[in-house]
């Protein structure tokens, strides 16, 4: 693993000399933060040794190193998904890639379906806790010791202080928000709504396809983590009509400019 990790690193410290800080990986729809960036580098994921290619409508699939004010960022803008068939390893490879480049803090952030009835599409979910339900688990397999522990803590995964810093933020802009846990599931398929009656009952608030495994494979080489959900839907069964991924990217596209706002502004304090 960290040979691969390393040859990624070696490829991508040739395009640019700004060496990272912060890390974002931009979920479906999310992609407009990515624009804010100046002096930027962009790298189609498929020039990356050992990056996989994302073939998801609404992820580009780019890594762009740039700055944002004072700050110098990482930006996967697009995302591996292991409903493509991509493994659990080839999911995390890019966040890893970003942790060994220096980044000390990574903020996630995807689409998902809202699974409490009060929740509104558009609203914005910072993500306190997950539930790993995809089965899958990113550290199976030879532990790398150069990479991290064989039994990562996970009690704080979401970084407590910076999550309660983005959620004071989101009420300070007045944008329409939450705290809450999300669950990761393999998808493709959404959930039924029996499904989605299980997740509310086991604590959930918010379901997607992505975004656990990352957060693994994070807390294991140590970085902090932030987490935030863009909740374009309400998750199966709440509402009478079935579910369609152009909601998902449609609601995502509303949602953008306040998106765009919070993370510019949260930047700051990180
Ligand atoms: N379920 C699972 N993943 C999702 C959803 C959903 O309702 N919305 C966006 N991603």
């Amino acid at each position: 693993m960290s040979v691969a990790l390393n040859e990624a690193v070696s490829f991508i410290k040739s395009k640019t000399r700004i060496q990272p800080e912060i890390g974002f990986v931009l979920g479906s729809g999310l992609g407009a933060f990515a624009e804010q960036i100046q002096e930027k580098v962009v790298i189609p994921f498929q020039d990356i040794p050992g990056f996989s290619r994302s073939n998801v409508v609404g992820h580009a699939g780019e890594l762009i190193i740039g700055r944002l004010g004072e700050k110098k960022v990482a930006v996967l803008k697009g995302r591996v998904h292991f409903y493509e068939g991509h493994s659990p390893e080839e999911v995390v490879f890019p966040v890893r890639t970003l942790i060994k480049l220096g980044i000390h803090t990574l903020v996630v952030t995807n689409a998902a379906g809202g699974l409490d009835k009060k929740m509104k599409p558009g609203e914005l979910m910072v993500i306190t806790d997950h539930i790993n339900l995809t089965g899958q688990n990113p550290l199976i397999g030879k532990n790398d010791e150069s990479l991290g522990t064989r039994f990562p803590d996970m009690s704080e995964a979401y970084d407590k202080k910076l999550s309660q810093k983005l959620f004071s933020l989101l009420k300070k802009l007045k944008i329409r928000s939450s705290r809450g846990i999300y669950c990761g599931v393999t998808g493709p398929s959404y959930e039924t709504p029996a499904e989605v009656r299980y997740l509310r009952k086991i604590g959930g608030h918010a379901v997607g396809m992505s975004t656990v495994l990352e957060v693994i494979a994070a807390k294991h080489m140590g970085a902090r983590v932030v987490g935030l959900s863009c909740i374009t839907n309400l998750a199966s069964g709440i509402l009478k009509q079935p579910l369609d991924h152009k909601e998902v990217t449609e609601t995502a596209k509303i949602v953008e400019k306040n998106f765009v706002k919070v993370l510019k502004e949260f930047i700051k304090s990180l």
